[in-house]
């Protein structure tokens, strides 16, 4: 597939996922005790009730996850994976990467027909799969931090898809535009169509019955009921009805893992952030020291030179990250030289005020010594005792694969695009990849999710990230600089518009209606091209102010909301 053909799947992947959106409209209201944001109403209240019984934030956050699994298949899942970044009252932090796996079958030229690089089969279907992670990492993450038992946490779940819940319009919608793809996969069709020419309405009560099964066991039998027993039979057995790649062994040695947060820091700010597998610590790393000399302040939010300053260093990381980041444990990242002071500075050389750097002319940086969905969700919590917890959880695309597991209920992720399936050849999004991000077996694709929590002063002030593939790292980006430059509040920060720059293509991305014209104009003049997108990505934030009250952020894009007492 020609690049232009894959920038075009980029842009209708964009188009496809904006809907009709019900997000709470939130005045200043701030809260005491503990707070929950997310994409889906149901999920906020579950993890609003787990606080309000005296659970944790990574109680709350293991709840959540179970629920959206339930109620945003889209995204939401136990089929794909994800990260979690943990700050304790105390101080601690920790980051869990339950990120999916290539399975041991996987191989560099999987995708490849007859000489041919096939980006179709990379992002649907069942070659698609990556080893799921998601129940692994919520059974790990309340071991070591949890208060409460695995049954209680989950029930709410479990609850919904036995008994239904309620269908939001963007809900029914978003079912619907993907009947024609459910359809070709039995058990989706089974699961997510409503097995006639008719189509979902808002309010229509959706039960998941095989779904509920599969909580079930995992309730009762922790990680032994997902990945084996019945449940890892039916993802075998899904397998072999499609010709797929993951074993019995992929599923029994799948583990999600503990690393240490990325630190950045910027105006007095600390920032926790995933480490590789994510690109974006190191991306927001790299950008903060990018732009640490420069007037931002008096430029003033959004103005041409804002942006100018911002897109020509996200252009520069965006380039790095294509080069050096992938898997931890199968590649050497050079992160200290990457994210430090000097390496930043030299970088920033060929960079203007008065005129845009062409992509073409700009590739990695060089490093001594050094041989590279839209559809993702993100959600927030604190709890009364200043825990905080930030969780970024995807399938990859809008419903992952669209392959679900006949008899289990859930959707299997599309995870394997999110390598560089064939170096130098874009992914969904565009991204271009390196041999860093090249596919090997039991390696972890690289991801732009980029789950954030900042502490200043060692207490937490803000608690930040964002689904939308790429534009998850801008827009984590912009939610904090928004407050740490302009002193926003968390729901104008959230709201506020926002743009995006990855590199290549190159193209400057506003959202829809984000920059005036006479801005734009001041841009192009500079050499931007400028290509206007319906969303720069969704967040869902946390602020915390002096006197530690919560107030919310939730994204005007979506269906997000607040549950906080
Ligand atoms: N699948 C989107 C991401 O991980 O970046």
């Amino acid at each position: 597939m020609t690049y232009n053909v894959r920038l075009l799947l980029l842009l209708l992947t964009v188009v496809f996922t904006s809907h009709s959106l019900s997000a709470q409209v939130l005045n200043s209201k701030t809260y005491e005790n503990g707070l929950v944001v997310t994409a889906d109403k149901y999920a906020s209240e579950i993890g609003k009730e787990i606080l309000m019984k005296g659970g944790n934030a990574v109680d709350a956050a293991v709840a959540v996850q179970f629920a959206l699994a339930v109620t945003l298949p889209r995204a939401g899942n136990i089929g794909g994976g994800g990260f979690m970044v943990v700050h304790l009252a105390n101080g601690e932090t920790a980051a869990l990467d339950f990120r999916e796996k290539a399975p041991q079958k996987a191989a560099r030229d999987m995708y490849i027909r007859n000489g041919q690089f096939k980006s179709d089969l990379s992002w649907e279907g069942i070659l698609a799969v990556g080893v799921p992670g998601t129940v692994d990492g919520m059974i790990k993450a309340l071991e070591r931090y949890g208060r409460m038992p695995l049954d209680v946490v989950i029930q709410p779940a479990i609850k919904l898809a036995r008994e239904g819940y309620s269908l939001s319009y963007s809900q029914a919608e978003d079912l619907n535009n993907h009947k024609d793809t459910f359809l070709k996969y039995q058990a989706s069709s089974n699961y997510f169509t409503t097995g006639d020419t008719t189509f979902f309405k808002e309010g229509d009560v959706f039960v998941q019955t095989d779904l509920a099964e599969t909580l079930e066991r995992v309730s009762r039998f922790g990680r032994e009921g997902f990945y084996s027993g019945p449940v890892a039979d039916a993802i075998v057995n899904e397998m072999e009805r499609y010709r797929g790649l993951i074993t019995y062994r992929d599923l029994r040695n799948y583990e999600s893992k503990w690393r240490e947060p990325i630190v950045a820091e910027y105006l007095g700010y600390k920032l926790h952030i995933m480490p590789p597998p994510s690109s974006g610590s190191v991306a927001i790393a790299q950008i903060l020291e990018m732009i640490d000399d420069y007037p931002l302040a008096e430029m003033g939010h959004n103005s041409a030179d804002y942006v100018h300053v911002l897109a020509e260093a996200m252009r520069r990381a965006f380039a790095d990250r294509s080069y050096y980041l992938g898997d931890p444990d199968f590649v050497d990242i050079p992160i200290e030289e990457m994210t430090g002071e000097s390496y930043n500075d030299r970088r920033v050389n060929s960079f203007s005020m008065d005129s845009a750097t062409a992509s073409s002319t700009l590739s990695h940086g060089q490093i001594q010594g050094y041989s590279e969905s839209m559809e993702t969700t993100h959600f927030s919590i604190i709890d009364k005792d200043g825990n905080a917890v930030a969780v970024t959880t995807t399938l990859n695309g809008s419903f992952g694969s669209h392959v679900s597991v006949t008899n289990a209920g859930f959707l299997l992720n599309n995870e394997m695009d999110d390598f560089s399936a064939q170096p130098g050849e874009p992914n969904a999004y565009g991204l271009i990849g390196a041999e860093a991000n090249a596919i090997e077996p039991g390696k972890r694709m690289l991801s732009s999710m980029t789950p954030t929590i900042v502490t200043k002063d060692g207490k937490v002030d803000m608690v930040l990230g964002a689904a939308g593939g790429p534009r998850i790292i801008t827009a984590t980006l912009q939610s904090f600089l928004n407050r740490a430059i302009f002193g926003m509040r968390a729901q104008q920060a959230t709201s506020a518009a926002r743009f995006h720059h990855q590199w290549l293509p190159d193209v400057l991305m506003p959202g829809q209606f984000g920059l005036s014209p006479d801005t734009k104009r001041l841009l192009e003049a500079k050499g931007h091209k400028i290509f206007e997108i319906p969303n720069v990505g969704r967040t869902h934030n946390i602020f915390v102010d002096q006197n530690g009250n919560l107030s919310a952020g939730v994204d005007p894009r979506g269906d997000g909301w607040a549950s906080g007492y």
